[in-house]
Protein backbone atom coordinates (compact mmCIF):
# COMPACT_ATOMS: atom_id res chain seq x y z
CA UNK A 1 0.00 0.00 0.00
CA UNK A 2 1.31 3.58 -0.97
CA UNK A 3 1.38 5.90 2.34
CA UNK A 4 3.84 8.13 0.74
CA UNK A 5 1.25 10.81 -0.09
CA UNK A 6 0.34 11.21 3.05
CA UNK A 7 1.43 14.06 5.32
CA UNK A 8 4.04 12.16 7.78
CA UNK A 9 6.79 13.76 10.02
CA UNK A 10 9.20 11.24 11.06
CA UNK A 11 10.28 10.68 14.94
CA UNK A 12 12.43 7.40 14.32
CA UNK A 13 14.95 6.53 11.69
CA UNK A 14 14.80 3.11 10.53
CA UNK A 15 12.97 0.35 11.39
CA UNK A 16 12.85 -1.05 15.09
CA UNK A 17 14.09 -4.52 15.81
CA UNK A 18 12.45 -7.21 15.89
CA UNK A 19 14.40 -9.92 18.51
CA UNK A 20 14.30 -13.47 19.42
CA UNK A 21 13.42 -14.41 23.13
CA UNK A 22 15.19 -17.23 23.33
CA UNK A 23 15.53 -18.12 27.05
CA UNK A 24 11.73 -16.74 27.99
CA UNK A 25 10.72 -19.37 25.23
CA UNK A 26 12.66 -22.13 26.07
CA UNK A 27 11.46 -21.68 30.13
CA UNK A 28 8.19 -21.49 28.83
CA UNK A 29 8.71 -24.97 26.27
CA UNK A 30 6.17 -23.61 24.07
CA UNK A 31 6.07 -21.49 21.14
CA UNK A 32 9.25 -19.17 19.84
CA UNK A 33 8.50 -15.91 20.98
CA UNK A 34 9.55 -12.98 19.19
CA UNK A 35 9.63 -9.58 19.84
CA UNK A 36 8.68 -6.57 18.16
CA UNK A 37 11.09 -3.88 19.83
CA UNK A 38 8.48 -0.43 19.54
CA UNK A 39 9.79 0.90 22.87
CA UNK A 40 12.75 1.85 20.78
CA UNK A 41 10.29 4.71 18.53
CA UNK A 42 11.36 7.91 18.81
CA UNK A 43 10.58 10.84 20.65
CA UNK A 44 10.56 10.90 24.94
CA UNK A 45 11.03 6.86 26.18
CA UNK A 46 9.54 5.75 23.05
CA UNK A 47 6.68 3.71 22.56
CA UNK A 48 3.37 3.10 19.84
CA UNK A 49 2.11 6.07 20.29
CA UNK A 50 4.92 7.58 18.19
CA UNK A 51 3.83 5.99 14.87
CA UNK A 52 0.39 7.51 15.55
CA UNK A 53 1.92 10.83 16.40
CA UNK A 54 3.92 10.96 13.15
CA UNK A 55 0.67 11.27 11.61
CA UNK A 56 -1.60 13.54 13.99
CA UNK A 57 1.14 15.68 14.05
CA UNK A 58 1.64 15.97 10.47
CA UNK A 59 -2.36 16.78 9.99
CA UNK A 60 -1.83 19.32 12.74
CA UNK A 61 0.60 21.37 11.26
CA UNK A 62 -1.04 20.99 7.76
CA UNK A 63 -3.89 22.82 9.61
CA UNK A 64 -1.60 25.43 10.85
CA UNK A 65 -1.94 24.82 14.28
CA UNK A 66 0.23 25.98 16.89
CA UNK A 67 -1.37 24.19 19.91
CA UNK A 68 -2.15 20.54 20.60
CA UNK A 69 -4.88 19.26 23.21
CA UNK A 70 -5.01 16.04 24.18
CA UNK A 71 -5.84 13.63 26.98
CA UNK A 72 -4.97 9.88 28.55
CA UNK A 73 -4.71 8.95 32.16
CA UNK A 74 -2.69 10.20 34.99
CA UNK A 75 0.37 8.33 34.10
CA UNK A 76 -0.37 8.28 30.07
CA UNK A 77 2.23 7.49 28.10
CA UNK A 78 0.07 8.66 25.29
CA UNK A 79 0.52 12.22 27.19
CA UNK A 80 4.30 12.29 27.58
CA UNK A 81 5.08 11.35 23.87
CA UNK A 82 2.63 14.19 22.27
CA UNK A 83 3.96 16.56 24.65
CA UNK A 84 7.67 15.27 23.72
CA UNK A 85 6.68 15.66 19.36
CA UNK A 86 5.23 19.22 20.63
CA UNK A 87 8.55 19.94 22.27
CA UNK A 88 10.34 19.23 18.78
CA UNK A 89 8.09 20.87 16.55
CA UNK A 90 7.87 24.28 18.99
CA UNK A 91 4.04 23.42 19.13
CA UNK A 92 2.09 24.50 22.97
CA UNK A 93 0.58 21.57 24.45
CA UNK A 94 -1.97 21.01 27.02
CA UNK A 95 -3.00 17.79 28.62
CA UNK A 96 -6.54 16.66 30.30
CA UNK A 97 -5.67 13.87 32.33
CA UNK A 98 -8.43 11.73 33.82
CA UNK A 99 -8.67 10.08 37.39
CA UNK A 100 -9.65 6.57 36.09
CA UNK A 101 -8.92 5.38 39.78
CA UNK A 102 -10.16 7.58 42.25
CA UNK A 103 -7.51 9.98 44.05
CA UNK A 104 -4.84 8.63 41.88
CA UNK A 105 -3.48 11.87 41.08
CA UNK A 106 -0.68 13.18 42.59
CA UNK A 107 1.14 16.07 41.56
CA UNK A 108 4.41 15.22 42.65
CA UNK A 109 4.22 11.32 41.42
CA UNK A 110 6.79 9.62 39.33
CA UNK A 111 6.97 8.11 36.02
CA UNK A 112 5.12 9.76 33.53
CA UNK A 113 3.85 12.41 35.01
CA UNK A 114 7.48 13.32 36.42
CA UNK A 115 8.00 13.76 32.59
CA UNK A 116 5.26 16.18 32.10
CA UNK A 117 6.22 18.53 34.64
CA UNK A 118 10.10 17.80 32.87
CA UNK A 119 8.80 18.49 29.36
CA UNK A 120 7.02 21.29 30.89
CA UNK A 121 3.22 21.05 29.45
CA UNK A 122 1.17 24.36 28.82
CA UNK A 123 -1.34 23.20 31.70
CA UNK A 124 -2.80 20.11 32.91
CA UNK A 125 -6.50 19.90 33.66
CA UNK A 126 -7.57 16.68 35.77
CA UNK A 127 -10.77 15.29 35.73
CA UNK A 128 -13.13 12.47 37.40
CA UNK A 129 -13.16 9.17 35.95
CA UNK A 130 -15.59 8.81 33.64
CA UNK A 131 -16.08 12.51 32.61
CA UNK A 132 -16.79 13.17 28.95
CA UNK A 133 -12.78 13.79 27.29
CA UNK A 134 -14.06 15.03 24.15
CA UNK A 135 -16.37 18.06 25.92
CA UNK A 136 -13.36 18.52 28.10
CA UNK A 137 -10.94 18.85 25.13
CA UNK A 138 -13.59 20.95 23.38
CA UNK A 139 -13.86 23.27 26.36
CA UNK A 140 -9.79 23.79 26.50
CA UNK A 141 -9.57 24.76 22.50
CA UNK A 142 -12.23 27.23 23.34
CA UNK A 143 -9.95 29.09 25.66
CA UNK A 144 -7.26 28.44 23.82
CA UNK A 145 -8.74 30.04 20.66
CA UNK A 146 -9.73 32.91 23.02
CA UNK A 147 -6.60 33.71 23.64
CA UNK A 148 -5.38 33.89 20.10
CA UNK A 149 -3.98 30.14 19.29
CA UNK A 150 -5.11 26.95 16.79
CA UNK A 151 -5.37 24.48 19.07
CA UNK A 152 -5.53 20.96 17.54
CA UNK A 153 -7.48 18.03 19.16
CA UNK A 154 -5.31 14.84 19.67
CA UNK A 155 -8.09 12.23 20.75
CA UNK A 156 -7.20 9.77 23.72
CA UNK A 157 -4.20 7.71 22.91
CA UNK A 158 -3.91 8.66 19.20
CA UNK A 159 -6.62 6.59 18.08
CA UNK A 160 -8.36 7.72 14.72
CA UNK A 161 -7.85 7.21 11.40
CA UNK A 162 -5.63 9.62 11.04
CA UNK A 163 -3.58 7.97 14.16
CA UNK A 164 -3.81 4.37 13.40
CA UNK A 165 -2.14 4.59 10.08
CA UNK A 166 0.94 4.43 12.20
CA UNK A 167 0.19 0.66 12.69
CA UNK A 168 -0.85 -0.08 9.00
CA UNK A 169 3.15 1.37 8.05
CA UNK A 170 4.22 -0.97 11.07
CA UNK A 171 2.37 -3.89 9.59
CA UNK A 172 4.35 -2.62 6.04
CA UNK A 173 7.59 -2.77 8.20
CA UNK A 174 6.78 -6.02 10.02
CA UNK A 175 6.15 -7.98 7.12
CA UNK A 176 8.95 -6.74 4.95
CA UNK A 177 11.30 -7.67 7.84
CA UNK A 178 9.83 -11.20 8.03
CA UNK A 179 10.70 -11.44 4.44
CA UNK A 180 13.98 -10.73 4.60
CA UNK A 181 15.06 -12.58 7.70
CA UNK A 182 12.66 -15.47 6.50
CA UNK A 183 10.99 -15.94 9.59
CA UNK A 184 7.13 -17.23 9.31
CA UNK A 185 5.17 -15.69 11.93
CA UNK A 186 1.80 -17.39 13.21
CA UNK A 187 0.10 -14.94 15.42
CA UNK A 188 1.21 -11.74 16.36
CA UNK A 189 -0.29 -10.41 19.92
CA UNK A 190 -0.44 -6.85 21.17
CA UNK A 191 -2.18 -4.56 23.94
CA UNK A 192 -5.45 -3.11 22.90
CA UNK A 193 -6.82 0.26 24.90
CA UNK A 194 -7.88 2.95 22.83
CA UNK A 195 -7.77 0.31 19.75
CA UNK A 196 -5.64 2.30 17.11
CA UNK A 197 -2.51 -0.05 17.36
CA UNK A 198 -4.31 -3.13 17.08
CA UNK A 199 -6.93 -1.42 14.35
CA UNK A 200 -3.84 -0.50 11.98
CA UNK A 201 -1.84 -3.38 12.76
CA UNK A 202 -5.71 -5.39 11.36
CA UNK A 203 -6.09 -2.86 8.35
CA UNK A 204 -2.17 -3.19 7.32
CA UNK A 205 -2.32 -7.10 7.59
CA UNK A 206 -5.27 -7.56 5.45
CA UNK A 207 -3.63 -5.31 2.55
CA UNK A 208 -0.87 -7.85 3.31
CA UNK A 209 -0.14 -11.95 1.41
CA UNK A 210 1.03 -12.48 4.82
CA UNK A 211 -2.50 -11.61 6.77
CA UNK A 212 -0.79 -12.75 10.19
CA UNK A 213 -3.80 -12.88 12.90
CA UNK A 214 -3.80 -10.27 15.28
CA UNK A 215 -4.44 -11.73 18.88
CA UNK A 216 -5.83 -8.52 21.14
CA UNK A 217 -5.01 -8.58 24.92
CA UNK A 218 -7.61 -6.00 26.52
CA UNK A 219 -6.05 -3.87 28.98
CA UNK A 220 -9.62 -2.03 30.10
CA UNK A 221 -12.93 -2.62 28.06
CA UNK A 222 -14.54 -6.32 27.99
CA UNK A 223 -14.34 -8.24 24.99
CA UNK A 224 -17.51 -7.27 23.02
CA UNK A 225 -17.18 -3.92 23.66
CA UNK A 226 -13.48 -3.46 22.73
CA UNK A 227 -14.01 -6.09 19.57
CA UNK A 228 -16.60 -3.36 18.55
CA UNK A 229 -14.07 -0.42 19.04
CA UNK A 230 -11.50 -1.93 16.93
CA UNK A 231 -14.06 -3.37 13.88
CA UNK A 232 -15.20 0.27 13.85
CA UNK A 233 -11.88 2.12 13.99
CA UNK A 234 -10.69 -0.81 11.33
CA UNK A 235 -13.46 0.42 8.72
CA UNK A 236 -12.77 4.23 9.24
CA UNK A 237 -9.05 3.74 8.64
CA UNK A 238 -9.71 1.57 5.75
CA UNK A 239 -12.06 4.24 4.25
CA UNK A 240 -9.63 7.09 4.82
CA UNK A 241 -6.81 5.13 2.80
CA UNK A 242 -9.84 4.12 0.30
CA UNK A 243 -8.84 0.22 1.18
CA UNK A 244 -10.95 -2.31 -0.73
CA UNK A 245 -10.00 -5.51 1.12
CA UNK A 246 -11.90 -5.55 4.25
CA UNK A 247 -11.56 -7.77 7.50
CA UNK A 248 -14.41 -9.92 8.71
CA UNK A 249 -15.63 -8.87 12.25
CA UNK A 250 -14.30 -12.40 13.37
CA UNK A 251 -11.04 -11.70 12.86
CA UNK A 252 -11.21 -9.21 15.87
CA UNK A 253 -9.29 -11.43 18.49
CA UNK A 254 -9.25 -10.20 22.01
CA UNK A 255 -9.42 -11.74 25.61
CA UNK A 256 -10.28 -9.47 28.13
CA UNK A 257 -9.05 -12.04 31.02
CA UNK A 258 -6.06 -10.35 32.09
CA UNK A 259 -7.14 -6.83 33.40
CA UNK A 260 -7.76 -8.00 36.53
CA UNK A 261 -10.08 -5.65 38.80
CA UNK A 262 -9.19 -2.99 36.76
CA UNK A 263 -7.39 -0.73 34.22
CA UNK A 264 -3.85 0.02 35.56
CA UNK A 265 -4.74 -1.99 38.94
CA UNK A 266 -1.59 -4.57 39.99
CA UNK A 267 -2.68 -8.24 39.09
CA UNK A 268 0.10 -11.12 39.95
CA UNK A 269 0.51 -12.20 36.01
CA UNK A 270 1.82 -8.72 35.34
CA UNK A 271 4.02 -9.16 38.08
CA UNK A 272 5.57 -12.20 37.36
CA UNK A 273 5.52 -11.20 33.47
CA UNK A 274 7.56 -7.66 34.09
CA UNK A 275 10.36 -9.45 36.62
CA UNK A 276 10.56 -12.34 33.96
CA UNK A 277 11.27 -10.15 30.77
CA UNK A 278 13.51 -8.43 33.33
CA UNK A 279 15.70 -11.20 34.84
CA UNK A 280 15.45 -13.76 31.93
CA UNK A 281 15.73 -10.97 28.98
CA UNK A 282 16.72 -7.61 30.29
CA UNK A 283 13.37 -6.09 28.66
CA UNK A 284 11.68 -3.59 30.86
CA UNK A 285 7.76 -4.06 30.04
CA UNK A 286 5.38 -1.77 32.16
CA UNK A 287 2.80 -2.65 34.61
CA UNK A 288 -0.62 -1.40 32.78
CA UNK A 289 -0.06 -2.52 29.09
CA UNK A 290 2.84 -4.52 28.23
CA UNK A 291 2.74 -6.48 31.74
CA UNK A 292 -0.43 -7.43 31.20
CA UNK A 293 -0.16 -7.95 28.01
CA UNK A 294 2.78 -10.72 28.58
CA UNK A 295 0.74 -12.41 31.81
CA UNK A 296 -1.99 -13.31 28.49
CA UNK A 297 1.20 -14.78 26.49
CA UNK A 298 2.69 -16.51 29.17
CA UNK A 299 -1.11 -17.67 30.76
CA UNK A 300 -2.27 -18.71 26.76
CA UNK A 301 0.94 -20.56 26.11
CA UNK A 302 0.60 -22.63 29.86
CA UNK A 303 -3.04 -23.56 28.45
CA UNK A 304 -2.18 -24.99 24.93
CA UNK A 305 -3.43 -22.14 22.93
CA UNK A 306 -0.06 -21.21 21.36
CA UNK A 307 1.87 -24.32 20.89
CA UNK A 308 5.48 -25.76 20.62
CA UNK A 309 6.79 -25.47 16.96
CA UNK A 310 4.90 -22.31 16.42
CA UNK A 311 5.96 -18.40 16.47
CA UNK A 312 4.43 -16.00 18.01
CA UNK A 313 5.19 -11.75 17.42
CA UNK A 314 5.06 -9.97 20.86
CA UNK A 315 4.07 -6.31 19.66
CA UNK A 316 6.47 -4.12 22.76
CA UNK A 317 4.71 -0.94 22.77
CA UNK A 318 6.96 0.44 25.20
CA UNK A 319 5.50 2.07 28.66
CA UNK A 320 8.46 1.35 30.96
CA UNK A 321 8.72 4.99 32.17
CA UNK A 322 5.47 4.42 34.14
CA UNK A 323 7.74 1.36 35.64
CA UNK A 324 9.27 4.30 38.00
CA UNK A 325 5.72 4.91 39.55
CA UNK A 326 4.91 1.63 40.40
CA UNK A 327 8.33 0.64 42.43
CA UNK A 328 6.42 -0.80 45.23
CA UNK A 329 4.80 -3.57 43.81
CA UNK A 330 8.03 -5.06 42.69
CA UNK A 331 10.31 -4.51 45.56
C1 LIG B 1 2.58 1.35 26.39
C2 LIG B 1 1.26 1.21 25.73
N1 LIG B 1 0.97 0.04 25.14
C3 LIG B 1 -0.23 -0.16 24.55
C4 LIG B 1 -1.19 0.81 24.53
C5 LIG B 1 -2.51 0.51 23.89
O1 LIG B 1 -2.49 0.93 22.55
P1 LIG B 1 -3.82 1.49 21.90
O2 LIG B 1 -4.28 2.61 22.76
O3 LIG B 1 -3.43 1.88 20.53
O4 LIG B 1 -4.82 0.38 21.92
C6 LIG B 1 -0.93 2.06 25.13
C7 LIG B 1 -1.96 3.11 25.14
O5 LIG B 1 -1.89 4.10 25.80
C8 LIG B 1 0.33 2.26 25.74
O6 LIG B 1 0.64 3.42 26.33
Amino acid sequence: MDLTSIPRRKYTYGATPIEYLKNLSKLLNGPDIFIKRDDHLGLAGGGNKTRKLEFLVADALKNNADTLITCGAVQSNHCRLTLSAAKKEQLDCHLVLEERVPNSYNPKANGNNFLYNLLNAASKTVVPGGSDMVREMEKLAKKVEAEGKKPYIIPMGGSNEIGAIGYVACAEEINSQLRESSIDIDYIITPTGSAGTHAGLLTGMAESSHNIPIVGISVNNEKSVQEENVYRLVEKTSDYLNIKNRIEKSSVKIFDDYIGPGYSLSTDGMIEAVKLLSQREGILLDPVYTGKTMAGLIDLIRQGYFKKGEKVLFMHTGGSPALFNYSSLFQ
